[in-house]
């Protein structure tokens, strides 16, 4: 009884960490939640949602080329997904005749869709709780090593046995940190074709100014199409395949939502580590997170004043741009978040009731060390985490270093290797080095170079260097030195190295100044760094799983959400702006008008597309017009999404398609850590934005005859 009080105490301190938007469910268990989700206005049951013994909205889920969501939305295989998702397949069909990225594409029938090699999506047909079954002599005692071989035979067997009696895929994955298991059954679809997608104005409009961040305009969608043999199973691409006939698709909604609407996302986010004790979420947010940002934001600022100086380099250096920019600006919004929520605070509270209830009994003692134990772990693994984050974010961001690495290997052939291997390693080199030099500028790298030297040297005390950096005396003349011996920053050496290359040339590679100081980096790493690394993380692992079977036998009546793991999940909310700062407020959508507010013709990101231009003059929207009669593009939701999300099916109470998610707010984007529903928002583009671009847009209502429309 002692300990039910202490849980009422928990439910009135500590109501944000319970339900309120949190939580990413398994389908399979989602009957615990339908009593909640239906308060909050869901119509449908739980079993809509997820069902083996019929058809339920998880038949209509993908998992899109192994990192994003995608979602069949007719009777003909039609997939939705965005645009960011598909854009790799979308780039690989693109030339200078076909710009598919800039013009968009369209495939006006069946026959013009583009089959993509390598892109396969991913159905969930069953799951089941094997816990039982995998933790098999498992007890808690056990060392370490032997408890993780126990469970692999034992999941080993599982899986043998079931193969027996299935056609799908099988395989075993750990929840909630391992202290459950669940087995999957999944069927992979390996013909998918490229049926659609806007220009990249409308499909990445805003691009990485606006990405992580609210009002958002971008129409981040694609279609694709899965073909399936005439049976209906999976088939390696074939033209006799035929358009693939799901068991469930979704209907598309033409209402939109209104503010406090229910609303889910179904989808497969992929990690978040919401049960991390207080000190690790320190060292993320406030140490690991802002040095990061800090190094990012310099190379940014370097990348920055040379693309504006240069359309040419603005293009070079675009996707580089992209990819540090999108890491640089979340963590930002991590460590802004958990300051501003008091996240570490709250953490530390929540340890210090999880201590009383640990010393409130002798039966609790496998507790007892835990939160001293995490304590002395991560800071003895800070130093490390340091090492390793200067070397991968101030030495190998050095592009010369970097791709001189990509030859290491080429360096250390002998005259024992076998020439099949020695060609094939060139003629990978060949190409590594064509796509490296068409977007390498010089300049931008040498100034990177010299600025984050002198980083890495400030920072780093000298015995967690890489040797080379304690030689150096003065960084601008070493840096001058390094990219003036370096071949690697000449194309025609580096081909003429590869055109004829000997194996006596693997010297004069090895002893190339910037391989030297990409295998300084390496060696560095591998002799000083890691063995501490996967010790202290091999045992935070078992603490982790330990704590949180304490943490769910403190409060046993409380609903767990495992951390996401890349399986599908369920997780809810409202369709609701918020209030990023005192005296803000954010509204939960966004419109056309928007777009053209942004609009200038001299800013890559905010070129509108004349056509859509002269849809919005003429307010020629349809039927995807809002009853408010402007054209909705975005909305946001307290849902609970990580990255993997993307692509996601947000839906409405009745289970239909309301938009893709695409997206978080800064702001809130400590999530992964903590959730909180005051500032935690995702962000969706319109269903019926989505919609529009096809059919006035793009003139392929082709497609949208295909789906099932409610008006
Ligand atoms: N922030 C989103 C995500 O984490 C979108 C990234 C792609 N878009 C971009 N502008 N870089 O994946
Ligand atoms: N853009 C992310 C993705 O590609 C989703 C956004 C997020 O991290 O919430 O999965």
């Amino acid at each position: 009884m002692k300990h039910k009080s202490l849980l009422l105490t928990l439910l009135v301190l500590f109501p944000a960490f319970l339900f309120a938007g949190e939580g990413m469910w398994i389908p399979m268990l989602l009957q615990y939640n339908e009593k909640e989700m239906q308060e909050m206005g869901m119509k449908i049951t739980a079993d809509d949602i997820y069902s083996i013994n019929h058809s339920s909205l998880k038949d209509a889920i993908v998992l899109f080329g192994g990192g994003c969501t995608g979602e069949i939305v007719s009777d003909y295989g039609l997939l939705l997904t965005n645009h960011h998702c598909g854009y790799d397949y979308i780039q690989k069909h693109s030339s200078v005749e076909h710009d598919y990225l800039t013009q968009g594409f369209w495939a006006m029938n069946r026959g013009e869709e583009l089959p993509c090699p390598g892109l396969s999506v991913i159905f969930l047909r069953e799951m089941r709780d094997v816990t039982e079954q995998v933790l098999k002599g498992v007890d808690i005692d056990m060392p370490e090593d032997d408890r993780q071989a126990l469970v692999d035979k034992n999941m080993k067997s599982i899986i043998a046995s079931v193969e027996k009696e299935t056609k799908y895929k099988v395989s075993i994955k750990p929840y909630f940190l391992g202290n459950e298991y669940y087995l999957l059954l999944n069927e992979v679809y390996t013909d998918v074709r490229l049926v659609g997608c806007p220009p990249s104005n409308i499909g990445k409009f805003g691009g990485d100014t606006d990405n992580w961040v609210w009002p958002r305009h971008t129409g981040d969608f694609s279609v694709f199409r899965v073909y399936a043999d005439k049976d209906g199973h999976p088939a390696a691409y074939s033209k006799d395949n035929v358009p693939y006939k799901p068991a469930k698709h979704l209907d598309i909604s033409l209402k939109g939502a209104e503010e406090g609407d229910f609303a889910f996302v179904f989808g497969y986010p992929a990690r978040t580590n919401e049960y991390l004790p207080a000190v690790a979420v320190d060292q993320e947010a406030n140490v690991i997170d802002p040095i990061m940002v800090d190094l990012r934001g310099k190379v940014l600022d370097i990348y920055n004043k040379y693309q504006e100086q240069d359309p040419k380099v603005r293009i070079q250096y675009a996707s580089k741009h992209a990819s540090i920019g999108n890491g640089w600006k979340k963590w930002m919004g991590v460590t802004e978040g958990i300051n501003h929520f008091h996240g570490v605070q709250k953490k530390h509270d929540y340890e210090n009731r999880f201590h009383e209830w640990v010393m409130a009994s002798r039966s609790r003692y496998m507790y007892a060390n835990l939160l001293r134990n995490f304590k002395n772990n991560y800071k003895e693994l800070e130093p490390y985490e340091l090492a390793y984050t200067y070397m991968a974010e101030a030495g190998m961001r050095i592009e010369l270093v970097n791709f001189a690495g990509r030859f290491a290997r080429l360096s250390e052939v002998t005259k024992d290797t076998p020439q099949d291997d020695i060609d094939r390693m060139v003629n990978q080199l060949k190409g590594t080095s064509e796509t490296f030099f068409k977007d390498y500028y010089e300049p931008i790298d040498r100034e990177v170079a010299a600025m984050l030297l002198k980083e890495y040297l400030k920072a780093q005390p000298a015995d967690f260097r890489p040797a080379f950096l304690n030689d150096i005396k003065n960084v601008d003349e070493y840096v001058d030195k390094l990219f003036a011996k370096s071949m690697f920053t000449d194309e025609a050496k580096v081909n003429a190295l590869l055109d004829n290359f000997k194996v006596k040339d693997a010297k004069k590679l090895a002893n190339d100044p910037a391989l030297k100081v990409y295998q300084s980096l390496i060696g560095f790493y591998r002799d000083e760094v890691y063995d501490h690394i996967s010790s202290i993380t091999k045992d935070n692992d078992r603490l982790r799983r330990i704590y949180m079977k304490g943490q769910m036998e403190m409060e046993p009546e409380k609903r767990f959400s495992p951390d996401a793991n890349f399986t599908l999940r369920v997780t809810y909310g409202k369709v609701e702006g918020f209030k990023p700062k005192d005296g803000m407020k954010y509204k939960h959508f966004t419109t056309l008008e928007g777009i053209m507010q942004k609009e200038n013709p001299d800013i890559y990101d905010y070129v509108v597309e004349p056509r859509l231009k002269e849809l919005y003059n003429k307010k020629d929207y349809g039927r995807y017009a809002d009853k408010d009669g402007t054209m909705h593009v975005a909305f946001t939701a307290s849902v609970h999404t990580t990255g993997g999300n993307s692509g996601s099916p947000i839906l409405n109470a009745e289970g239909q398609l309301l938009g893709l998610n695409f997206d978080r707010c800064w702001e809130g984007t400590m999530s992964d850590l903590i959730y909180d529903p005051d500032i935690c928002r995702n962000i969706s583009v319109d269903i019926r934005y989505v919609l529009f671009i096809i059919d006035k847009f793009a003139g392929a209502g082709h497609l949208i005859d295909e789906m099932t429309i409610v008006e």
